[in-house]
C-alpha cells in the first residue's frame, strides 16, 4: 500500500505534519489515537484510567489491521507508543511508507508544557521520563522507519518540503 505513515515520539508534531502534508496533496488523514478515541467512545486517558494501557495496545493492533484493509490512499499518524509492538512494526511496513520524525526531550517538554492529555506524562519527573522514553524508544523508531526526519527547531513547513524532496 502507498499510506504516508508517521510515527515518533508524542509532541514531534506527527499530527500536524500530517494534517499539512495531507492538505497540500489532496489525501485523507487519520490519526490512530482519533480512531481508537471514536471506537471506544472514550478520550485516551480514560481508555488508561478505565482499561488500563495493556488493553489500549490491543486497540492499536487492530485499528492498524482495519487501516490495511481500507484502500484508499491517505496519511497516517500514529501514537507515539504505536511501534513497540513487532507486530505493530510489520503492519506499518505494509501499510506503506513510514517516516521517523526524531525529536529532542528538550522540544518535547517545550512544546507539551501543561499538556493533561498525555497519561504517560503525568506527574512525577516528567523530564526524566521523556528522556528515559526517548532513549529507550529511539533504536525502535529507527528500526521501524524508512526515512528519518529532524524536526528540532524547524518549522511545520520546512518538514513538509523535505518530506516531498526525499520521498
Ligand atoms: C503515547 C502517545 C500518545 C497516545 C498515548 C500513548 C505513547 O500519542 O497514543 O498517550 O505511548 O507515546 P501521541 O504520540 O500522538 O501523543
Amino acid at each position: 500500500m502507498k499510506n504516508v505513515i508517521l510515527i515518533g515520539f508524542m509532541g514531534a508534531g506527527k499530527t500536524t505534519v500530517g494534517e499539512r502534508y495531507a492538505k497540500k496533496h489532496g489525501l485523507p488523514m487519520v490519526d490512530t489515537d482519533w480512531l481508537i478515541e471514536e471506537r471506544a467512545g472514550m478520550t485516551i486517558s480514560e481508555i488508561f484510567a478505565q482499561k488500563g494501557e495493556d488493553e489500549f495496545r490491543r486497540t492499536e493492533t487492530a485499528v492498524l489491521q482495519t487501516l490495511l484493509s481500507d484502500t484508499q490512499e491517505k496519511v497516517i499518524s500514529v501514537g507515539g507508543g504505536l511501534p513497540l509492538r513487532e507486530e505493530n512494526r510489520r503492519l506499518l511496513k505494509q501499510l506503506g511508507t513510514v517516516i521517523y520524525l526524531e525529536v529532542n526531550p528538550d522540544t518535547v517538554l517545550k512544546r507539551l508544557k501543561g499538556d493533561t492529555t498525555r497519561p504517560l506524562l503525568q506527574g512525577g519527573d516528567v523530564t526524566r521520563r521523556v528522556e528515559e522514553l526517548i532513549a529507550a524508544r529511539g533504536p525502535i523508531y529507527r528500526e521501524a522507519a524508512g526515512l528519518i526526519v529532524d524536526v528540532n527547531g524547524r518549522s511545520v513547513g520546512e518538514i513538509v518540503t523535505e518530506l516531498e524532496e526525499r520521498m
